[in-house]
């Protein structure tokens, strides 16, 4: 848009106007939350307790707090109380959810005092069995829309699934897969499909298959711990990981493993890692993966991703990312993959190594501009741009 001089001025006065009224109403909202999250007062009316051994609570498992929503579009409010909870959690319902740890230091994810917890990981080495029945937390409209599936295409969704939730929310809550500290099958803390959500200072705990985004599924994560050793972000769908700390617990396949869909419109699908730090997830495992973690390998060759602007400690492999070769086949084709960086830095950034081998893009500002928002990556299943209404925005920018 083109200004003339004349208009600057005021224009500026506008947007100073509507800078204070945003900012007014953000402090408002934003303290009524953590008041809620710090003394389960001033929740949203109708706000369900849980809590396995406080009597103010209603609900003894997140479950049945979940179980107990009714099936409409109104909003809906969970304060989970300060505790450990051994569940798997499965949420179908479309109509908005908000869920609240309780916490002392509600922008500071380290802190969290709620965790929920399972061990529980696929080990079927014929690949028949499903990763779904082993999450933490599954959130997709129906059994079929939340099922991985194999091959280069996985599961194939019916057309007529329905979409699941369209504005999920998850504040100051750890999920956490401890089925192994290592390696030993998928063993997911969260799998997301044909949904919207996001997740404010969570925590994310397992070795392998951390994270998964499935198809349709929109995810935000915010000032947020991912932690994992192989493929721990993979998926199908569309991650947009903001301000985070990606901790490697070791090195194994890649950090992202991504598969695309070839879909009649443009997409998007994939996971962008932005304003966010990696690194060795304590110094006693540090030395042993100098140099070893790659950035991530292609589940199939549509594979994108994108760390832009992100701190990369020295674990990261010096060319970066990796092929995939399965049965003789690179995944990795050229000019199709996108495993990308923009100016990304820190000691596991080696600008000559990554050119050397030949596999990591190095996104120029122009070529990095058509990924840039989340509202230019997130999109409907008709493909649609822009929908990011379900971001809490409020909490994002009032940091
Ligand atoms: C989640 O709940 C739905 C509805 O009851 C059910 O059909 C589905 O199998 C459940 N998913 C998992 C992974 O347990
Ligand atoms: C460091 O991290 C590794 C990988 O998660 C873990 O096995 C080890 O116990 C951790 N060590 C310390 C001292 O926390
Ligand atoms: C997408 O289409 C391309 C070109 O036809 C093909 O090579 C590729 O295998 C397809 N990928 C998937 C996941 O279907
Ligand atoms: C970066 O990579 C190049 C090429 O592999 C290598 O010669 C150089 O020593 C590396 N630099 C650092 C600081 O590790």
């Amino acid at each position: 848009m083109h200004l003339t001089p004349l208009l600057l001025p005021l224009l500026g006065l506008l947007a100073q106007t509507t800078q204070v009224d945003s900012a007014a109403l953000t402090t408002q909202k934003l303290s009524n939350r953590i008041e809620c999250q710090r003394t389960a007062r001033n929740c949203p009316k109708g706000t369900i307790l849980v809590s396995a051994t406080d009597a103010r609570a209603k609900y003894k498992t997140v479950q049945s707090a979940i179980d107990s929503l009714p099936n409409d579009d109104t909003t809906q409010t969970i304060l989970i109380l300060e505790g450990s909870y051994t569940e798997q959690l499965n949420v179908t319902r479309a109509g908005p959810i908000t869920i609240l740890g309780e916490t002392d230091s509600p922008t500071d994810a380290s802190k969290n005092k709620v965790n929920l917890n399972f061990a529980a990981a696929n080990q079927d080495s014929t690949g028949t069995d499903d990763n779904t029945w082993y999450s933490v937390l599954v959130v997709a409209p129906t059994l079929d829309a939340s099922l991985v599936g194999s091959g280069t295409t996985g599961f194939a969704v019916p057309a007529d699934t329905p979409f699941g939730n369209r504005d999920f929310r998850v504040y100051n809550v750890d999920f956490d897969n401890d089925f192994a500290p290592y390696t030993d099958g998928p063993a997911a803390a969260l799998m997301f499909s044909r949904a919207n959500g996001g997740f404010y200072y969570c925590g994310f705990y397992s070795y392998q298959d951390t994270i998964y985004i499935g198809k349709l599924g929109n995810a935000y994560f915010y000032k947020s711990i991912i932690a994992g050793e192989t493929d721990f972000l993979y998926g199908f769908g569309t991650a947009w990981i903001q301000s985070s700390d990606i901790k490697l617990r070791g090195c194994g396949g890649g950090l992202t493993a991504w598969k695309g869909t070839n879909t009649t419109f443009e997409n998007k699908y994939g996971v962008y890692v932005v304003d966010s730090n990696i690194a060795a997830a304590n110094s006693s495992i540090a030395p042993d993966i100098k140099g070893k973690c790659s950035l991530g390998r292609p589940w199939n060759s549509e594979h994108r991703s994108i760390f832009a602007d992100t701190w990369e400690d020295g674990s990261i492999l010096p060319a970066g990312y990796t092929h995939w070769i399965s049965s003789g086949v690179d995944r990795f084709e050229e000019g199709i993959t996108l495993m990308a960086e923009y100016q990304a830095y820190g000691p596991g950034f080696n600008r000559t190594a990554r050119i050397e081998g030949g596999i990591d893009t190095l996104l120029t500002k122009s070529g990095y501009k058509e990924y840039s928002t989340p509202a230019l990556v997130f999109q409907d299943q008709e493909g649609t741009f822009g929908d990011v209404s379900w971001i809490d925005w409020e909490t994002v920018e009032g940091k």
